[in-house]
Parts: structure tokens; sequence; C-alpha cells
């Protein structure tokens, strides 16, 4: 390997320009030359890119988004972009890729390697911990951080007017950070896609909560959760059949995907980078690199990505234990 390509690619997400450091100075480490890829893909169609070096990445470990800039590619899913991309490495010198994103990410690099055995080793960067063959995704934990600080001050609120609100996270199809923020900030309740409660479940839970003395509620709940009704419905459905709650709604969106990087994303981050320019310098590809069982560890990308969802349901359980 000679050249090395790094790219982020698909939602942002804090610790990605951690890894594009930990990337760039580990090829400098070995001799290897790095290049930074613009926006992902479309960059990579374009022939978008920036020689780095050890000192192009100074001041960045704790800075959120991404410097080289991301970008979901429509182009890149057709054969004539990945045709092009092709064409713009190998004008560069590049014989090889790190992609830090998500399962998009991934399975847009399945398909190149497949049409041209371009090496490729992935960083797992996303908010939304979905990816298996990790326990963790670069950006969550701070992601988990950003919610819990954040529904703290809202129950500032809550708990001054004695409100019911119903505040949204992020996580597309799956609950992760809904269930662990939500435990985090002593959520009344949780719900996630993983485990449909059904809404008489929860009016009864609010019920109950109101018996035992609570004024004030805090339901979190997953951007993809079951329940059929958006926060929005949630809020008319509680005012209909608990007209004595005064109901809020805090959708908390893309705030959750800024921000300095967590301490733990930062060595995250920095050992995975090390470990995705090692595999391609041992001449292996298609791995994702991820943290199992506290260790950095490598899964075939096409594993990562088909893998199941992980919700840890002893969260659940506690949950439900400390909402009494
Ligand atoms: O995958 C990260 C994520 O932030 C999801 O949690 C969310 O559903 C989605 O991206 C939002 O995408 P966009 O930034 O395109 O609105």
């Amino acid at each position: 390997i000679k050249k090395i390509g790094v790219m982020t690619s698909g939602g942002d997400s804090p610790g990605m320009n951690a890894a594009i450091r930990s990337v760039v100075r580990t090829c400098a480490f070995y001799k290897i030359e790095c290049a930074g890829i613009y926006r992902g893909y479309q960059g990579m169609i374009e022939g978008d890119f920036i020689d780095l070096n050890a000192r192009s990445v100074k001041g960045i470990i704790n800075k959120g988004g991404t410097f080289l800039k991301s970008a979901r590619s429509k182009e890149f899913m057709t054969k004539e972009g990945r045709a092009k991309a092709y064409k713009a490495l190998t004008d560069a010198n590049i014989d090889a890729l790190v992609t830090i994103g998500g399962d998009g990410t991934f399975t847009g690099a399945l398909v190149f390697n497949k049409e041209y055995n371009f090496p490729i080793i992935g960083i797992p960067g996303t908010i939304d911990n979905d990816i298996a063959g990790t326990s963790h995704t670069l950006g969550y934990d701070t992601t988990l951080n950003t919610v819990v600080e954040v529904i703290d001050k809202i129950r500032d609120t809550a708990s001054s007017h004695n409100r019911l609100f119903f505040i949204e996270v992020m996580g597309r199809d799956v609950g992760h950070i809904a269930l662990n923020a939500g435990v985090g900030a002593g959520a009344e309740e949780i719900l996630i896609p993983e485990e449909d409660l059904g809404l008489e479940r929860l009016v009864d839970s609010l019920n109950r909560s109101k018996e035992s003395g609570k004024s004030s509620s805090i339901v979190v709940v997953a951007e993809g959760d079951k329940t059929g009704k958006n926060v929005f419905e949630l809020k008319d459905y509680v005012n209909e059949h608990m007209p004595e709650y005064d109901v809020r709604v805090s959708v908390l969106g893309h705030m959750q995907r800024g921000g300095s990087p967590s301490c733990f994303d930062r060595v995250l981050a920095s050992r995975m980078g090390v470990t995705a320019v090692e595999n391609l310098r041992d001449g292996k590809s298609n791995l994702m690199v991820g943290l199992i069982n506290d260790k950095i560890a490598v899964t075939p990308l096409q594993k990562a990505i088909k893998g199941q969802s992980k919700i840890n349901k002893e969260l659940i359980r506690v949950s439900d234990i400390m909402s009494v």
C-alpha cells in the first residue's frame, strides 16, 4: 500500500475528526502517503482530494463534525458513478481506502470492492449505534452525553410547571440512544422500536406515576418507535386520555449530532484509526474495525451491516424498576 484515502460519509458524528487524525498520523508513522477525500463518495467521484500529513490534522481531535465534510451520494449508487470514482482514485495514486460512516457507507464500500477489488477498511461512525461488530459506534457516547444534558434541563422546567414532556431523540430504526439516555436521565418511560409497549400501557404507567406522587414526567421517544404515533400525536392521545396532564413536546433534532467528542469517542477514534491502517498494510480488506468486550477487533463488513441490533434488554428492566 502506497497511498491511503480517508473519507467520511453518511450522517456525521462526533469523533469523525479524531478518526481522520488517527488514520493520517498512523499513515505518517508507517510512511504511507495519505489523502483526504472531501464529501464522501461524491467527492471521490469528483476527485476532490487533499494530501494530508501529520501536521494537517493538528487541533481537530476535539472538534465535532468532520472537516472532510460528509454527503450521501446518489451518483455512487450507479455503475457509471463508481467507474468515475475508481478513475479519480487511480489518477491520484490512491490504492486503498478507510471509510468512516454507517451501513450505507459500508454497503457502497462492498459494491465498490467487488467491482474493482479495491482494498477498504471501515470505521463505524454514526450516532445511532446500529452496526453489529462493535459495542459502540463513533459518536454514540458523545450523543448520549448531549441528550442526557438536555433532558436534565428539560426536567428542570418540567418539574417547575408540573408538566409531562415527550422528548424525541434520533436513532433511525433503533432505540439505543433513547434507551441509554433515557435511563441515564431518569425518564419515567422510554419508547423504542425494539419493544412496543402499546399506548394503553403508556397511559397506565403515567397514571401509576401520578398515583405514586410524581407531579411531572419525562417520556423519551426514539424517532423510530412503533407506537404508530409521532410525538405530537402522542401528546394529543395523552391529552385526550389524561386531560389533567399539561403536555409538551420537544424534538431534539440535529443538535444531537454536534459538539465536541467525549473522551471515550476520542480514544475510540484513535484506536480504530490505527487498526484500520494496520489492516490495510497487512493486505486485508472488507473489514470493519470495532470494539468488542473493550478490545479492538475486526468484523467482515458484510456481517457488520447485516447484524442484528443489540439492544440491552437488562436496561429495559432497569428502566421499569427505576420508574416505580
Ligand atoms: O444516522 C444518523 C441520523 O442522525 C439518524 O439518527 C437520523 O434519523 C438521520 O441521521 C437524520 O438524517 P439527516 O441528517 O439526513 O436529516
